[in-house]
């Protein structure tokens, strides 16, 4: 008989695996949001790197997302900090902790296209400054390097963040343009590819879903489609402030994209319940003022929970009537107390997640799992 139970219990055990917590973790339809997303797009985090150790995240997130992005330890500036010394112990703690948790996984970043994000010595041999030919080769062996350590292990890759200028120029102004032109770009796809012809490829960048900047982002694609270049996917960076979230712009910005045959992936999705915008305007005119602003350090008032639930439905009703071109939302950060947005531009408790500080489900959270459920 015990004999019998034994076999039993061991039969069942394969069948519904067991989270650490020796709970079910099949996540279903009804109670989270990669069950309601299943068979449209994936649902994934970008998360602390020090998630390996931080056990008390793994319930919710091995509840709710099946795919994770490192937060910082893949960026160029993490991996090699001075040339030819590169420091894999952070990302492959990641990328063990992953497999062995069965969750997929995003690399981020190959290359991010600003200056303030590449090391100045990166455009350098000594004192001299690299010519286009030299940058594109030490960028190619780096990604190679990086890309083939976790070939196969790696589904999707953001290849290029960042590229597109703000202002009036095409692309952002930076060492890379004044080096190589807009070749970079091209040669770090090709990079990558040839380092894991299987991994999804991807270009990400923010505020691209705005008409001037789509404009630049589809002339990117057409250029880099006439030179065949392997690219899969574009990047909308997803990080909106409450109230004021590009909701046609976004939507009209996923059919340009799937008209050049490409997916769209949403890769850092948060609502900023305190506006950041006028941090950047008039030369920083209000910074003074902002930075003493903090209007929420015990929670959110009810009005302002509901704005952001029906802003989170809104945005997850257009991903999901068009699906089809959707591969994966992804949130930036697992649940409040853990959002850059406490503390970018400016120190605030910062409430843009589905998850409160104590990993609770707010309204969003209910407004996404029923923005889900109902099929257009
Ligand atoms: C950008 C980057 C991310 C992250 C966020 C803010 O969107 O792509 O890696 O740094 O800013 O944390």
């Amino acid at each position: 008989m015990r004999f019998i139970l034994a076999v039993l219990t061991l039969i069942a055990c394969c069948h519904r695996p067991l989270d650490v917590y020796g709970q079910s973790a099949e996540p279903t339809r009804a109670d989270s949001l990669r069950g309601a997303a299943a068979g449209r797009f994936e649902i994934g985090v970008g998360i602390n790197d020090r998630i390996p150790e931080q056990k008390e995240n793994w319930p919710l997130l091995k509840q709710q997302f099946s795919i994770i992005t490192p937060e910082n330890c893949m960026k160029p500036q993490s991996i090699q900090r001075t040339l030819g010394a590169f420091d894999f112990q952070v990302p492959d703690r990641f990328v063990e902790f992953a497999v062995t948790h069965d969750l997929r996984i995003v690399g981020h970043c190959l290359v991010w296209a600003k200056d303030d994000r590449t090391y100045d010595w990166y455009y350098k041999e000594g004192d001299r400054a690299l010519n286009g030919q030299e940058l594109n080769a030490r960028m190619r062996s780096d990604i190679h390097k990086l890309v083939s350590r976790y070939r196969g292990k790696i589904a999707m890759w953001d290849v290029v963040n960042e590229a597109l200028d703000d202002g009036e120029e095409y692309l952002r102004p930076s060492g890379w343009v004044s080096a190589c032109g807009e070749t970079f770009i091209a040669e770090a796809f090709r990079a990558a590819h040839e380092a894991d012809p299987e991994a999804l490829l991807i270009y990400n960048d923010y505020n691209n879903e705005l008409p001037k900047k789509r404009e630049k982002m589809l002339r990117l694609i057409r250029s880099l489609q006439e030179q065949n270049v392997p690219l899969h996917a574009i990047g909308l960076q997803g990080h909106y402030e409450i109230d004021r979230i590009p909701f046609d712009e976004i939507e009209q910005t996923i059919v340009d994209v799937r008209k050049l045959g490409l997916k769209v992936v949403v890769s850092e999705l948060d609502i900023d319940v305190i506006p950041r915008g006028r941090w950047w305007a008039e030369n920083g005119k209000y910074r003074e003022e902002l930075a003493t602003l903090d209007p929420y350090p015990n929670g959110l008032p009810d009005d302002l929970q509901q704005r952001l639930a029906e802003q989170y439905a809104k945005l997850f009703s257009i991903f999901a009537k068009h699906s089809d071109a959707i591969l994966r939302v992804s949130f930036w950060n697992l649940h409040d107390g853990e959002s850059w947005l406490n503390y970018f531009p400016w120190k605030r408790v910062n409430h843009p997640l589905l998850f409160d500080r104590d990993r609770l489900p707010k309204p969003a959270y209910d407004a996404v799992l029923k923005a889900l459920a109902t099929r257009s």
